[in-house]
């Protein structure tokens, strides 16, 4: 790669600086130019291959013709008229459409908002209303977005200096096997299902409206649950009258191999917020639940400006029609398992991994100093990702200890941009560790 950052994003980099908050950081100082399926081009001409898919948002490939199709024909009809003075066909067709592949064999409804916090907001919202409860359970190493509720949802340290944050919001512990301390899985989950019955007790279950989960933690480092937690988590808020809320921002549209994360664990949850990856990158969400629970909000209690904007329904029509037509469950499955082997061969190599687990496309290695202690590396980490920029291959970050690298990328990855990235990331890899038989 001649020169990362070149000189066009150095200098965008200036303005950058000089106009955009500090806050609203980013992975790379490199500018973006454009984009197709799993490759990036940078404003001096370079190339990238996509690891991070914007965040996982880009499931059907960044820029899929059909997509752009979809929303150049909208867009020319019609950019904006809001759902709530006038009704449009593409926003009830997607609701249509939600309804018909989204858990659950009973009667739904759907509400469109712009993107994945707004849509947990609103499944909060329409939970504490449904059930006249104030309670929300979250649980520990979540990530739901960065409004105030989100954010109070959500586990990171720096929250606190926000504050005062959303009340009556509870955190339970999660089933992350790495770093739970316990000796084996039924264990750990036995710990958490008690920790999580105790405290339904101990707030009191006319409290609670909801418990909040992701079925595989996402910013969080990729935390796959094991079924049994997922489960005991659904029957006991069954048994005590909570209502469970799925969070698939970035678990949903075949990112772990089936439709929605929640599928491997053969548990329907009465609410489900989506985002991300439902329209290619335009910024839409959804919430999906339940009839009675989505319609006991009265008329006007539900809303926003823009929620389902036109354009970006029809992009949703378009990545559904795609996904579903293009085998996208089979691509993720397969994405996965090589995914896999490669990262465990790399586990064997170097000292540096201490962990690789994932499900489906949804795949990660958790990078510790030592594998004992399992001291997060988060120096090396970034060392990696810069050294993999230099590659050429675009990769985002996880992990409360900023020390998880995962794949991210869309699931219409071509198999010579996999080798091609997994080269890439073999080398940034081999340039940052230690070999396993040195290090002893
Ligand atoms: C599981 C999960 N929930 C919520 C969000 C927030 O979505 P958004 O950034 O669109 O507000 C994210 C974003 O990363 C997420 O991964």
């Amino acid at each position: 790669m001649p020169q990362v950052p070149g000189p066009r994003s150095r200098e965008l980099t200036r303005l950058r600086e000089q106009y955009v908050a500090r806050g609203v950081d980013e992975q790379h100082p490199v500018f973006v130019a454009s984009t197709q399926g799993a490759t990036l081009v940078d404003v001096d001409g370079n190339r990238y291959i996509d690891f991070a898919g914007g965040i996982g948002a880009l499931n059907a490939g960044a820029n899929h013709p059909e997509v752009v199709a979809a929303v150049r024909a909208q867009a020319e009809r019609m950019l904006h008229a809001s759902f709530h003075v006038l009704p449009y066909e593409p926003y009830v067709r997607l609701a249509e459409r939600l309804c018909a592949i989204t858990p659950g064999r009973f009667a739904k409804k759907v509400m469109l908002v712009n993107s994945g916090a707004e849509a947990v907001e609103n499944a909060v919202k329409i939970a504490r209303y449904a059930t006249g409860r104030p309670g929300v359970i979250t649980f520990e190493n979540a990530f739901h977005g960065r409004t105030l509720l989100a954010l109070t949802l959500t586990s990171r340290a720096r929250n606190r200096d926000f504050g005062p944050l959303a009340p009556d919001v509870y955190r339970c512990p999660f089933p992350y096997l790495y770093r739970s301390g316990f000796a084996s899985e039924p264990e750990t989950v036995a710990a958490c299902l008690d920790a999580f019955r105790g405290l339904v007790e101990e707030v009191g279950a006319d409290r609670l409206a909801a418990a909040i989960l992701e079925p595989v933690q996402g910013e969080g480092g990729f935390v796959v649950p094991p079924a049994a937690f997922v489960q005991g988590v659904a029957a006991y808020c069954r048994e005590r009258g909570i209502l469970l809320i799925a969070d698939e921002i970035q678990t949903g549209f075949y990112r772990t191999g089936r439709r929605f994360g929640v599928e491997h664990f053969d548990v329907t949850p009465d609410l489900m917020a989506l985002a991300k990856s439902i329209a290619d990158g335009l910024p839409l969400g959804a919430v999906i639940g339940r009839s009675d629970l989505m319609d006991a909000i009265p008329p006007g209690g539900l809303g926003t400006t823009y929620g389902g904007n036109p354009v970006a329904c029809a992009a949703a029509l378009a990545v559904i029609e795609v996904l579903e037509r293009d085998g996208a469950g089979a691509r993720a499955r397969a994405l996965g398992a090589r995914l896999l082997e490669r990262f465990r061969a790399w586990q064997a190599m170097w000292e540096l991994i201490g962990d690789v687990r994932g499900l489906g496309a949804m795949v990660a290695m958790e990078l510790v100093t030592d594998r004992r202690t399992r001291e997060p590396a988060a120096e090396a980490t970034s060392a990696i990702v810069a050294e993999a920029l230099r590659e050429g291959l675009v990769l985002v970050k996880a992990g409360a200890g900023k020390n998880v690298v995962r794949f991210l990328g869309p699931l219409a990855i071509t198999d010579a941009e996999l080798a091609e990235g997994l080269q890439m990331l073999e080398r940034a890899f081999s340039r940052v560790c230690t070999p396993v038989s040195r290090s002893h």
